[in-house]
């Protein structure tokens, strides 16, 4: 198939794409580098021996869509390009709301003009809210506590509208638990701009001795060791989900939500005595204040994928442990030379 993949070059977007490419599949990305650095291009070509047709646009740009739909012969698409840190959403909610709103609604305008009507969104594990007891099962109650989750939540309401309207429409919303890990080569990775809002990449950094200590936030959760609880899944895997939901909604015309975790949570301590464990590096670790709307405890119910789509998470902690850590200390700076 051919495969539109928008924030292609991005840390998920490019997992993904290498094992689109590696199952035979065409792949077409479109980024516009705001998260994302071109060299992701030749390390994709370089672990794949293949080179995807890439377009630097933006997803908003209505124009420059239709001039990739009209170029290409496209039969489904993986939408990833949007704006993704909590933390930022709170300070800049007209950016998150405008990035990540107006780039799908543009997408499904320009899909629907070239009559392509196989969609895979990437929506996240906080549409679960703050009130749902874990395993959380698909069908439960949705909420959020940041303009981040809000536009997560919102897509996902303007999805199911826009197939209520028209069911030709196949579509699958992706709710990614806590992706963490890189491609086993150690060529391609997460780079977060900043300080990062998630945990592994704080690890790593420290690790590498990009900052000195760890912040864990809160030893207080009523959890088994007073630090927060995360479903962690391999980024590899993950990417392996969106190949199995695109081979099963290509047959279907549904839209449907999937959990995509592993269905197991792991506290913060115990993440970092597995990396510590695997990788045989010290981590400096100090506990800090709770941050404002974290849960004490958050794993996936994986049962639906699994029964639907053929999938389940298969790498285990160490693996992302060992993996994430590879990546990072062959790419201190990242993907900057
Ligand atoms: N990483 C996570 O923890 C996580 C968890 C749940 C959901 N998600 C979602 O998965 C998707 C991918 O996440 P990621 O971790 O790979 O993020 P990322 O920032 O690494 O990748 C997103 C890519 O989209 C591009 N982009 C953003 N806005 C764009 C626009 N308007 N036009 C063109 N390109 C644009 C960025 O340059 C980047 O390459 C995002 O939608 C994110 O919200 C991520």
């Amino acid at each position: 198939m051919k495969i539109l993949v928008t924030g292609g070059t991005g840390y998920i977007g490019s997992h993904t794409t290498i094992e689109l490419l590696n199952q035979g599949h065409e792949v077409i990305i479109v980024d516009n580098f705001y998260n994302s650095h071109p060299e992701v291009l030749l390390r994709i070509e370089e672990l794949s021996g293949k080179v995807p047709k890439f377009y630097k646009e933006d997803v908003i740009n209505r124009q420059a869509l239709e001039k990739i739909f009209s170029e290409n012969e496209i039969d489904a698409v993986i939408h990833f390009a949007g704006y993704k840190a909590v933390g930022e959403s709170v300070e800049k909610p007209i950016e998150y709301y405008y990035n990540n709103l107006t780039s799908t609604l543009t997408l499904c305008e320009v899909m629907k003009k070239f009559n392509v009507k196989n969609l895979i969104f990437s929506s996240s594990a906080t549409v679960y809210g703050l009130n749902n007891i874990s395993p959380l099962k698909e069908n439960l109650p949705l909420s959020t506590t940041n303009p981040y989750g809000t536009t997560k939540l919102m897509i996902e309401q303007i999805l199911t509208d826009l197939y209520k309207s028209d069911n030709t429409w196949s579509i699958a919303l992706l709710r990614y638990f806590n992706p963490i890990g890189a491609h086993e080569s150690g060529r391609i990775g997460e780079n977060p701009n900043g300080i990062p809002n998630n945990l592994m990449p704080y690890i790593t950094q420290v690790a590498v001795g990009k900052r000195e200590v760890l912040s864990v936030y809160g030893n207080d959760y009523e959890t088994i060791d007073g630090t927060g609880v995360r479903d962690y899944i391999h980024v590899v895997d993950l990417a392996k989900g969106h190949i199995k939901a695109l081979e099963r909604h290509i047959e279907i015309n549904k839209i449907e939500a999937y959990n995509l975790g592993g269905g197991k949570g792991y506290s913060v301590l115990q993440l970092v005595e597995a990396f510590e464990k695997v990788n045989g590096v010290k981590i400096p670790y100090k506990i800090v204040g709770r941050r404002e709307g974290d849960v004490a405890v958050c794993y996936s119910d994986a049962e639906k994928a699994l029964k639907e789509l053929n999938w389940k998470a298969e790498k285990t902690i160490d693996d992302m442990c060992k993996d994430s850590w590879n990546w990072q200390k062959n790419n201190p700076k990242g993907y900057e030379k």
